[in-house]
């Protein structure tokens, strides 16, 4: 490996940490406040909605948009190169390596429909984003299985990262650091999906 594509892999993998991995977490725990009813979570969007636009647009550019599509772009070209292969050797870490590539592809799909729907042209059109208006937009079901799936790829993606990276970056070093380190990733994707299938499912009552 080239200098130049050591450093970019670091770079690529502390972007999936950092920023995007701690927007997601923050976006789980922003829309499971819809499980203390619609008011809370409306209160929450109108807080984040409040930013003024001029201080909001360059956060969402320069510490979302841009690690995303730096993450996403060299994320695709690594996919492109790796070799899935879980059913030939059956091992559980295979089956992630592989689940790590398959969702990023789904992730990055939803993503674009996610953003230049909700973000690009409700919020950015005018239209307030709240609890009524996703109700009303998960009322189809095909919409609403897509997004529950984008969730759920996302959280998984995002905790086996948690593994990798601590591989990539020589935190977890020998077989037994890494066991005990993907055991708590895959914990914590449990928990998250679990809270997420929950405030997800508030949607449909
Ligand atoms: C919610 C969005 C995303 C989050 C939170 C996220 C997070 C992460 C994290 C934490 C890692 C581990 C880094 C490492 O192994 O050192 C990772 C790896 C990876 N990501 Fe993402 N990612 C996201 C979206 C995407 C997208 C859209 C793509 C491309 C289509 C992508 C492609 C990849 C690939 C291929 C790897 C494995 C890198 C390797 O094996 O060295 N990711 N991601």
């Amino acid at each position: 490996m080239s200098h130049t594509s050591f450093y970019v892999r670091r770079l690529h993998s502390l972007c999936g940490i950092v920023p995007i991995g701690f927007f997601l977490l923050e976006h789980v725990i922003t829309n499971a406040k819809v499980l203390g009813g619609p008011k809370l979570f409306n209160d929450a969007v109108a807080e984040l909605a409040a930013i003024p636009h001029d201080i909001m647009l360059p956060i969402e550019i320069c510490v979302l948009a841009i690690p995303f599509l730096f993450h996403g772009l060299y994320g695709a070209y690594i996919a492109l190169q790796g070799k899935n292969n879980p059913s030939q050797y059956g091992y559980t870490r295979n089956w992630q390596f592989a689940l790590q590539r398959w969702t990023a592809w789904y992730v990055a799909a939803f993503l674009i429909w996610h953003v230049v729907y909700l973000r690009i042209m409700v919020k950015g059109g005018g239209t307030p984003i709240s609890y009524e208006l996703l109700q009303s937009y998960f009322s189809n079901p095909i919409v609403f299985v897509l997004y529950t799936l984008g969730m759920v790829a996302a959280i998984f993606h995002f905790c086996n990262g948690l593994t990798t990276f601590t591989m990539t970056w020589g935190i977890a070093k020998g077989p037994r650091a890494q066991s005990v380190v993907n055991k708590c990733a895959m914990a914590l994707c449990a928990l998250l999906t679990v809270v997420t299938l929950i405030f997800m499912s508030s949607y449909l009552a």
